[in-house]
């Protein structure tokens, strides 16, 4: 029945790994599947699009959509929607849908790969062993029990972040979101702070937890990291539009920071615009992968089907999968 149905529907999946490509082509075997990314050099070749399933690195600006005249259903696998111009798919009755939670502690252990990383030296620690130097010169780390770490964001991810400082790594931790919730800071261990200014003032580690909105864009900029303290350590696993990439340069050259630790950036298409980023001390940066695990991966899917199926039925998307625009 539903193949039935689908064979009406022209349907697209982009940014397909080779290792997910079976699951795909199985359940969608007239799907058409391709490891590149949406943009504007492939648009016209996918203009007959209904069914459009794509992940963060696609660009679903208006500009781009414009030629896509059929297209009714947008999935992207990610939880993040920033890719995709939600006015113009409103206008349009594109129904957009995204992943919302694929396991939002596999982000959350990023965090502490990433601050583990950078405060125990395990990249200088092993790039020394690989040089056949078995010598513990510089590589002195830092503890974190103890330390206070701010968390800017305390949605899905933010509490695992929150879970994991206070329960398992016994640290002082405090947050600051727009819609504090009481439940979430007794049952986690924290606390949350009526400022950011407060907590950019108190935190030895701050990380980001937030979605890119033009309320966020830029919010870590001069001004907000000449509030923090010095030699503090600044985390991003949400997305590199919330930092200010040129004023972060400046003030990790100036010494403000012990570590920085990335896995998003801005221009991740593009990574030599911020190429002086990527060769600066002191900085770790992976390529947006804190969600990537097999777990999530096979998550994303799934739930994706269940978003594909439900359209292809009566036409409708679960709810809890709808993104309502800003
Ligand atoms: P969520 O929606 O559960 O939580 C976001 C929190 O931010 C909410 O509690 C919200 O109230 C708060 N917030 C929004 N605007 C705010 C502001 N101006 N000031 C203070 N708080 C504000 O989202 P979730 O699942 O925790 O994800 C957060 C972000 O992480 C996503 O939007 C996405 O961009 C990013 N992400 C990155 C991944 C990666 O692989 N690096 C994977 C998944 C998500």
């Amino acid at each position: 029945m539903l193949y039935h149905l689908f064979m009406k529907r022209k349907m697209y999946f982009f940014e397909v790994k080779d290792d997910e490509r079976e699951f795909v082509r199985k359940k969608y075997p007239e799907a058409i599947i391709s490891s590149d990314v949406f943009s504007e050099k492939n648009k016209e070749k996918v203009k007959d699009a209904e069914i459009l399933c794509v992940m963060v690195h696609s660009d679903l600006s208006a500009k781009n959509l414009s030629s896509l005249k059929n297209l009714k259903l947008i999935i992207t696998r990610s939880t993040g929607y920033d890719h995709i111009d939600l006015a113009y798919c409103r206008e349009h009755n594109i129904l957009v849908s995204h992943v919302p939670d694929y396991g939002s502690y596999v982000i959350a252990e990023h965090v502490f790969a990433l601050l583990l990383s950078s405060v125990r030296k395990i990249l200088e620690g092993e790039k020394k062993t690989a040089e056949h130097i078995f010598k513990e010169d510089g590589l002195r780390g830092m503890a974190l029990k103890g330390k206070t770490i701010g968390i800017i964001g305390l949605g899905k991810i933010g509490a695992h972040v929150a879970r994991i400082a206070s329960r398992g790594f016994l640290m002082r931790v405090i947050a600051y979101d727009l819609h504090p919730r009481e439940d979430l800071a007794r049952d986690y261990g924290f606390h949350y702070l009526e400022t950011l200014d407060e907590l950019y003032r108190e935190s030895d580690i701050i990380t980001l937890h937030l979605p890119l909105l033009p309320s966020t864009r830029h919010l870590i900029n001069q001004e907000s990291i000449a509030k923090m303290k010095d030699g503090v350590v600044l985390i991003n696993t949400s997305r590199g539009g919330i930092i200010q990439t040129f004023d972060l340069v400046e003030a990790i050259k100036a010494g403000k920071f012990s570590h920085v630790a990335l896995d998003v950036v801005e221009h991740e298409d593009n990574i030599t615009e911020v190429s002086e980023l990527l060769d600066l001390p002191n900085v770790i940066i992976t390529p947006h992968i804190a969600y990537y695990t097999r777990e999530s991966v096979e998550k994303m899917y799934a739930i994706s089907s269940e978003i594909i199926d439900s359209f292809l039925r009566n036409g409708e998307v679960p709810s809890q999968y709808i993104v309502f625009g800003d």
